[in-house]
């Protein structure tokens, strides 16, 4: 073929050259193909939702152990020993709870390492940064979801000094939630009961939109079914954190 001299005809002479050379210039003239990454992003999708599904148990059955306050103390601090005895034969005292605690510590790792990993890939995939006023809603709800599960990790880590170890805690007995939790609630201590509505509150956000993600990674969602779905989400999540707030706000009242 000829080639006129024309400045279309040398651009794509460079690139018929390049072509059929494989030569070094591509990388300038070529955008280089995507690395296919180590670990599929289906497979952290899944590693959110499985350790999401574990943690979501983990709170419902906390929940409705923590309701056990309205009955007394008897019964909340009946209930505490009671786990402490679950399959003693075989793991002996408190094993059982043991076995839960390295379960969470393995699910609350791993949804942080996968939730990181996605979220730098996303990054990776969009290097041009939005300009101000530009956000789409899609990077409001992700720093929503990082910056929730931030302060949730924080609360948690305040709650286990509070209640667990009891050493953020006036009273601070072990095994006597209801000593620990009334006191550590109590109306002077206002202040405490407001940080648990602002963590319960964050949680509510984080744990509808993750239901609501976990449905569309497993692909039960449709546009028919779309809003059942979300409400669905919605109503469990709340459920859940007034079933968690009650309790806080009943020992600052003098409710329990
Ligand atoms: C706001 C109401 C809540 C109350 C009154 C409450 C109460 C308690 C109590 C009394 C304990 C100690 C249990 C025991 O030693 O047998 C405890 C432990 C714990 N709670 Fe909560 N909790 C609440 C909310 C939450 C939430 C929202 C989360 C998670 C996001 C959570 C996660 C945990 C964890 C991880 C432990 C440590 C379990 C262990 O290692 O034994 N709690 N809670």
């Amino acid at each position: 073929m000829h080639w006129t001299a024309s400045p279309l005809s040398s651009a794509l002479g460079a690139v018929a050259t390049q072509v059929s050379t494989g030569g070094s210039a591509k990388a300038s003239a070529t955008p280089a193909r995507p690395k296919r990454p180590l670990i599929p992003a289906v497979l952290l999708k899944f590693v959110m939702a499985l350790s999401g599904f574990v943690l979501v148990a983990y709170l419902v059955v906390h929940m409705i152990g923590n309701l056990q306050i309205f009955w007394g103390p008897t019964a909340i601090n009946g209930y505490a020993e009671w786990l402490r005895t679950l399959l003693e034969p075989v793991l002996g005292w408190e094993g059982f709870v043991w076995v839960v605690r390295i379960a969470l510590l393995a699910s609350v790792i791993g949804h942080i390492w996968a939730a990181t990993l996605l979220a730098l890939r996303a990054k990776r995939a969009r290097p041009v940064k939005y300009a101000a006023g530009n956000k789409v809603k899609g990077s409001y709800t992700t720093r929503t979801m990082r910056w929730g599960g931030v302060i949730v990790l924080l609360f948690v880590i305040y709650h286990i000094l509070d209640l667990t170890v009891g050493v953020a805690n006036p009273v601070g007995a072990h095994l006597k939630p209801y000593e620990n939790i009334t006191a550590g609630f109590a109306p002077d201590r206002w202040y405490v009961t407001l940080f648990y509505v602002i963590a319960l509150l964050a949680i509510w956000f984080h744990l509808r939109h993750g239901l609501w993600s976990a449905i569309q990674t497993l692909g039960w969602n449709s546009n028919r079914r779309e809003k059942t779905l979300k409400a669905i989400a919605t109503v469990f999540s709340t459920v859940l954190i007034v079933g968690f707030l009650i309790v806080p706000i009943s020992a600052t009242f003098g409710w329990i």
